[in-house]
This record gives C-alpha cells, sequence and structure tokens, in this order.
C-alpha cells in the first residue's frame, strides 16, 4: 500500500491519499466515485475527503486491503476468468467451486524459489492482456502456501520439473478456501522445462495465462503448440504432457474430484529430445 501515515496537512499528503486510493481502486476496492473524489482532494494536502465521501455514501476511512482480501479477489478474478473460456471441464470447474465459496480463509503464506525467480516474468505479458487478472495474481502471491510437489518418484518425473515448478491451492482440501474432493489453484513451471507423460485419475482443467507451451496427449503422439488462453481438458486418466515455452508457464487449474488419488508418470524414449528442445516464442 502506499504511505497513509501523513495527516491531514501534510505536504503531499493529498498526493499519498490519492496514489493509495488508485491501488485501492486497482484492486477492485473502491468505485469510481470514491477514486474521484480522492483525485480531486489529491491537490489540496488539507482538505477533507471525508465530507465529499459522506456525500455518495462512503466510509472515509482507508484500511489497507489483508491477505484474505487479495486472496478472495484473486479466487473471483480467476472464476471470472474461467467464465470466458470456451469448451468442456469449464462448466464443472466453476459448478465445483461454488459450493466453497465464501468461507472462512486460511491464511499461511509459504515463499518458493521457483515463484522468486519466475512469477514476474509470467505476469509480465499478462497484464498487458488481462490486467485485472495479473494484479490479483501480484497482489495474492506473498500470500499464498506455494508447494514444490515431492511425491513424484524424481528418477520418474526427472530433475528439471522436480526443482522448476510451483503450485498453490485456493480452494481445496489444503487450499486457502477449505473444499473437499475439488482443488481449484495455480501453477508455475520455469521456462523450457518438460512435464513428462503422466495422468491421474482428477478429471483437470488446465487455463493458461502464458504461452506458447507444447502439449501432447500420450507418448508417440505429435507436440502440440498452444498460445495463452487456450484451455486444456484433460478427462480422467487422460494422458498429458506439457514442454514449457521460453516463458515461464503460468496457468490456473482445476481438479473436479478424485484430488487425492496420486499422479503417476507414463515412461516415453523421447524425454531427453524433448528436455533440449527450444520452443520457438513466436509459435
Ligand atoms: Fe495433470
Amino acid at each position: 500500500m502506499s504511505n497513509l501515515s501523513l495527516p491531514l496537512g501534510a505536504k503531499g499528503s493529498g498526493r499519498a491519499r490519492y496514489a493509495a486510493a488508485m491501488d485501492m481502486y486497482q484492486q477492485g476496492l473502491i468505485n469510481p466515485a470514491a477514486l474521484e473524489v480522492y483525485r480531486i482532494a489529491s491537490a489540496r494536502d488539507g482538505q477533507d475527503p471525508a465530507p465529499m465521501l459522506a456525500e455518495i455514501g462512503m466510509n472515509p476511512v482507508m484500511t489497507p486491503a489483508t491477505a484474505a482480501d487479495h486472496i478472495t479477489r484473486l479466487i473471483d478474478e480467476a472464476d471470472a476468468y474461467i467464465a470466458t473460456l470456451p469448451g468442456p471441464g469449464v462448466a464443472e470447474v466453476r459448478a465445483g467451486m461454488t459450493p466453497w465459496r465464501g468461507g472462512a480463509l486460511q491464511v499461511t503464506p509459504q515463499a518458493n524459489r521457483v515463484v522468486d525467480q519466475h512469477l514476474a516474468a509470467a505476469l509480465a505479458p499478462l497484464r498487458a492482456t488481462h490486467l485485472a487478472l495479473a494484479q490479483a495474481i501480484d497482489a495474492a502471491a506473498p500470500h499464498l502456501t506455494w508447494i514444490t510437489y515431492d511425491r513424484y518418484p524424481l528418477d520418474e518425473i526427472g530433475a528439471d520439473f522436480a526443482q522448476g515448478h510451483a503450485y498453490a491451492s485456493l480452494i481445496g482440501e489444503a487450499g486457502n478456501m477449505l473444499a473437499r474432493d475439488y482443488d481449484l489453484g495455480i501453477f508455475l513451471i520455469a521456462p523450457h522445462v518438460l512435464y513428462r507423460d503422466h495422468h491421474h485419475a482428477a478429471p483437470e482443467l488446465y487455463a493458461p495465462l502464458t504461452g506458447p507451451h507444447g502439449w501432447r496427449f500420450g507418448p508417440a503422439t505429435p507436440l502440440i503448440t498452444k498460445p495463452a488462453h487456450h484451455p486444456v481438458w484433460n478427462e480422467a486418466h487422460r494422458p498429458h504432457m506439457t514442454k514449457v515455452g521460453p516463458t515461464p508457464f503460468l496457468a490456473l487449474f482445476g481438479w473436479i474430484r478424485d484430488v487425492t488419488q496420486a499422479a503417476q508418470v507414463i515412461p516415453a524414449p523421447d524425454w531427453p529430445a524433448l528436455e533440449a528442445l527450444r520452443l520457438d516464442p513466436l509459435a
């Protein structure tokens, strides 16, 4: 948040209040009319915005957003984004989150090296096309419980993926918002990593926010390149593999059932070539 400690009349306090109001507006926490009040008041450090805010029925107290506010905002933005997508699985993922929305929020921040190294590069292109979603991810990221999954046998999944990914559950059995047999979260993989062929019981929607990335749906099937914002729906046990391009892979994911059944790697002979592959950034 911007500096709200300057008292009424302090030099620069009007502009500081306006900057704070702009932050809140961008997070969806105040409406355009309230922002306009702070804009008008910004030129006069001694002008209290409270009377003008009262005229439009708003409380003048600017409360900085909490971690829970940021996470709730991200869940709202994620749902709004998924709602825009075509194809199978979208309705199921949205319906699956409904029973859990509005529940108490657990905030247990857990930092992650992959997030520290790669999230900014993933958000840069997203800001250009989906600013509110990018801002919601950026604001919530420090408060999420980031995990680098370690239940795959290392010799099967490979060191690149084992060390090069992180995810955070927003709504799930270990999510910020508790759910049973459902998972909605955010997933980040470092550039050029191969997430080897695997399958799992949970039917799964991927909503990639960056691109391009390579996909295939079974060893010995061709690699397909997809740009950002082209969702992938994997029915139960459908094999899938993801080859990350030069931009980190950032995606929302939804698992609609059977979320506690572990995924299994499917061996394929061409992993070394796919791991060495570099996708064209313009593909
Ligand atoms: Fe999967």
